[in-house]
C-alpha cells in the first residue's frame, strides 16, 4: 500500500465509539502522549497553537465524571433534573482509561479569530482521532454532557474568549468494526470549469 492508500483506510475506517462500548482496557500513558503529539501538528494560522488538552487517567476517570454529574445536578431546575442523564454523566468513564478535555484558547493576535482557533483545534483532534485508528484505540469525540455549558467553562477556568472543543473518550473495545456511512460528495460539491459559470455555486 502506498502512503495514500493507508491513510485513506484510516479515515475512512475511524468509527466513533460510546463509552458504553469500551471494554475496560487501559491505554499505555505513552500512547496517549503520542496521541498529543500529533494534534500539536496540526495547521495552525499565526502558528497560535491554541488548543488545550486536560488529560484524566486512573481514579481521576471517575473523580472527573462524579464532578461532571455534580455539575449537571447543580446546573439543573430541580423540576428539570433527569436521573438517567445523571446517571450517564457519573458512569460516563467506567469503562474508559483516559478522557481528555479539549478547548481553543484564543490567542492574543487580533488578526486571528475566534474561528480560526476554534478550526485549528478541531484539526488536532481530527489527527487524535486518526492516530487512535492506526494504534486501534477507540475514541468518542463528544459535545454532549456539560461540555458546551457555561458551567463547563468556569469549571476548567477558560477565558471568555476560549471555547470547549469537546470531551474525547478513549480507550479499547471488543466489539467488530463497524462500517460509516456517507451520502456521496458529489453532492456537496461543485466543479467550476468554465469562466461563465465562475460565482455562486448554488447547492
Ligand atoms: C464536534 C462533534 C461533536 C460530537 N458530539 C457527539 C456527542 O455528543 N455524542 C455522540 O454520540 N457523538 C458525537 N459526535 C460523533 C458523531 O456522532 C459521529 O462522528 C457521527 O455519528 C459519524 O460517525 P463516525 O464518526 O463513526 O463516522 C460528535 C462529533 C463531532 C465532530
Amino acid at each position: 500500500m502506498n502512503n495514500f492508500n493507508i491513510l485513506q483506510e484510516i479515515i475512512i475506517d475511524r468509527r466513533s465509539i460510546k463509552p458504553a462500548s469500551l471494554n475496560g482496557k487501559k491505554i499505555d500513558d505513552e500512547q496517549i502522549r503520542q496521541l498529543l503529539e500529533l494534534a500539536n501538528w496540526a495547521p495552525t494560522h499565526g502558528l497560535t497553537e491554541p488548543w488545550r488538552f486536560v488529560v484524566y487517567s486512573g481514579d481521576a476517570v471517575p473523580e472527573f465524571c462524579r464532578q461532571q454529574a455534580d455539575i449537571y445536578r447543580n446546573a439543573t431546575p430541580p423540576e428539570k433534573f433527569n436521573a438517567t442523564k445523571y446517571d450517564k454523566q457519573l458512569h460516563n468513564g467506567d469503562n474508559a482509561s483516559h478522557l481528555i478535555a479539549v478547548y481553543m484558547q484564543k490567542g492574543a493576535n487580533p488578526n486571528i479569530p475566534a474561528l480560526e482557533e476554534i478550526c485549528a483545534t478541531a484539526a488536532a483532534v481530527q489527527n487524535i482521532l486518526l492516530g487512535a485508528q492506526a494504534l486501534g484505540i477507540a475514541v468518542l469525540w463528544s459535545t454532549g454532557g456539560n461540555v458546551l455549558l457555561p458551567e463547563m467553562k468556569e469549571y476548567l477556568g477558560l477565558g471568555e474568549a476560549d471555547v470547549m472543543i469537546g470531551l474525547l473518550s478513549l480507550g479499547y473495545t471488543d466489539e467488530p468494526a463497524r462500517s460509516g456511512r456517507r451520502t456521496p460528495v458529489e453532492a456537496k460539491t461543485k466543479w467550476i470549469d468554465n469562466p461563465l459559470t465562475v460565482g455562486p455555486p448554488n447547492f
